[in-house]
């Protein structure tokens, strides 16, 4: 603590999510070396990261095969643009890769810097596709209450609280939002089955109201993580998507923090069946060793841009996308998630990963827990007995306690997101689940002296607000 107190004066970062009064004053933490799926930071403390910072560092913070493969790539070619006709091998290498994950044939990819990059591109691209078709007003988004695809001036807005697009000055127009499939919002004595067809219903009035002839594509996550770790019903996916497909309307899956067998599968379109004309991959691509976003279209989209393009130029380019630096890491990253036979780990070990989140049901503070891969939720809640706390000072105490503890957890609203490295043991998990039980306690504590809590903005995620 002394050495985060010490240098306040001087901070100069601005950090996302973050209070920026609070960094104004307060050294945020500053992390300096990491080891398998722990971190330390400057003053010396270990910590358990249980969301592999923000979902990316799917193999940890220490490999040495993909840090090799970064500086073999540095030494042989550290850049040539991948634009203007001409690329690096490792990044057609990439491409021929990734196609694979795509659930369609014959996928076509692009690079980007990051999954917000690649979102708006792809958006870009079905928009480029529609007006090229000759359907200049097919432009709007469909997108689900809650949930996050990005940074970017038209991301920022999908997904997110009226209260957020008003704060960036957002341009909202072409963004029409419908429910989450959150079965955690079905109507009292509603069945699974009559609440998604409540759903279903309600896309296609939103729809039928906007006009389908303006309306570009449907973007979705197969499971939201922001909106609060949201498994959809068995047969969502399918069934939006034939009411997408009625309308000519594209469905486009983010699979950016789903992607590469955080769900158990190689792709979470895999696990819950969502027939997508293009998807988005990034976070766990390279590991987190280097940045990286990609989009896997199509061949029907990518004829499209074809057909627009006949006469010239498809006028998209960004300097850095594809990097053979990233292009090497995600190669790495991809032989070696096969390699080590990632997928057969995760099934081991996910059974466990899933009792250590049960045997937390019956604490005072949790309602329920969920999971599916190596991705879980403890759905926080006020107990009887505290009636008069709000759920912002439950989660800034599960916040503060579990970074007293030396625990790393992402904190959305009233669940806690855990989706640790998929390179964590079994004894990992026990440590994962005890840090955390702790955490509970230590926020049960808290709570007899409500006055002592002091609101984290950080538990709350942008797109959400405190329910
Ligand atoms: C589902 C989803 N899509 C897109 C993004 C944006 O990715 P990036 O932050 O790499 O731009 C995120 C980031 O958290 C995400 O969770």
């Amino acid at each position: 603590l002394e050495t985060r107190r010490r240098k306040t004066s001087d901070f100069r970062l601005i950090l996302g999510a973050s209070n920026l009064a609070r960094l104004r004053n307060e050294r945020p933490l500053v992390f300096v070396r990491g080891k398998g799926i722990f971190l330390w930071d400057e003053a010396g403390r270990e910590y358990l990261e249980a969301s592999s910072s923000f979902y990316c560092a799917a193999l940890g913070f220490s490999d040495s095969e993909i840090s090799d493969a970064a500086v073999e790539q540095l030494r042989r070619l550290p850049f040539s643009i991948s634009a203007g006709h001409r690329t690096t091998d490792v990044t057609v290498e990439l491409s021929e890769r990734l196609a694979a994950f795509a659930p369609f044939p014959n996928a076509r990819i692009a690079f980007a810097n990051s999954g917000s990059e690649a979102n708006d591109a792809l958006i870009k691209f079905v928009r480029f596709a529609n007006v090229a078709r000759g359907e200049s007003k097919r432009r709007k988004i469909i997108c689900r209450a809650g949930s996050y695809h990005g940074c970017t001036t038209l991301l920022a807005g999908l997904g997110s609280s009226r209260e957020l697009q008003q704060a960036f000055g957002l341009v909202a127009d072409d963004i029409i939002t419908v429910s989450q499939p959150d079965l955690r919002n079905a109507l009292p004595g509603e069945s699974t089955t009559e609440f998604l067809a409540r759903i279903v219903a309600e896309l296609e009035e939103a729809i039928v109201q906007a006009g389908p002839e303006t309306i570009a594509a449907f973007i979705a996550e197969p499971v939201s993580f922001s909106a609060g770790f949201v498994i959809p019903p068995l047969g969502y996916f399918q069934s939006i998507a034939q009411v997408l497909r009625r309308y000519r309307i594209r469905l486009l899956a983010d699979e950016i923090v789903t992607g590469f067998y955080r769900l158990g599968t190689p792709m979470g379109w895999q696990v819950l069946d969502v027939p997508c004309d293009g998807l988005t991959v990034g976070k766990a691509l390279t590991a987190a060793f280097a940045p990286m976003g990609a989009l896997l279209i199509d061949e029907s989209l990518y004829d499209e841009l074809c057909t627009g393009t006949a006469q010239g130029l498809f006028g998209h380019v960004s300097t850095y996308a594809g990097h053979p630096l990233c292009a090497a890491v995600a190669l790495r990253v991809l032989q070696t998630l096969e390699r080590r036979g990632i997928d057969r780990h995760v099934a081991a070990i996910q059974p466990r990963f899933r009792q250590m989140l049960e045997s937390l049901r019956t604490h005072v503070l949790v309602s329920n827990t969920r999971a599916l891969g190596l991705a879980g939720a403890v759905a926080l809640k006020i107990p009887d007995t505290k009636a008069s706390l709000a759920m912002w000072q439950i989660a800034s105490a599960v916040q503060a306690c579990a970074l007293a503890r030396g625990l790393l957890v992402r904190l959305n609203g009233d669940v806690v997101i855990l989706a640790p490295p998929l390179i964590i043991d079994d004894a990992e998990i026990v440590e994962l689940g005890s840090r955390l039980r702790s955490a509970l306690d230590g926020a049960r504590s808290l709570l007899e002296t409500p006055e002592r809590i002091v609101m984290d903005p950080t538990v709350t995620h942008p797109n959400r607000s405190h329910r």
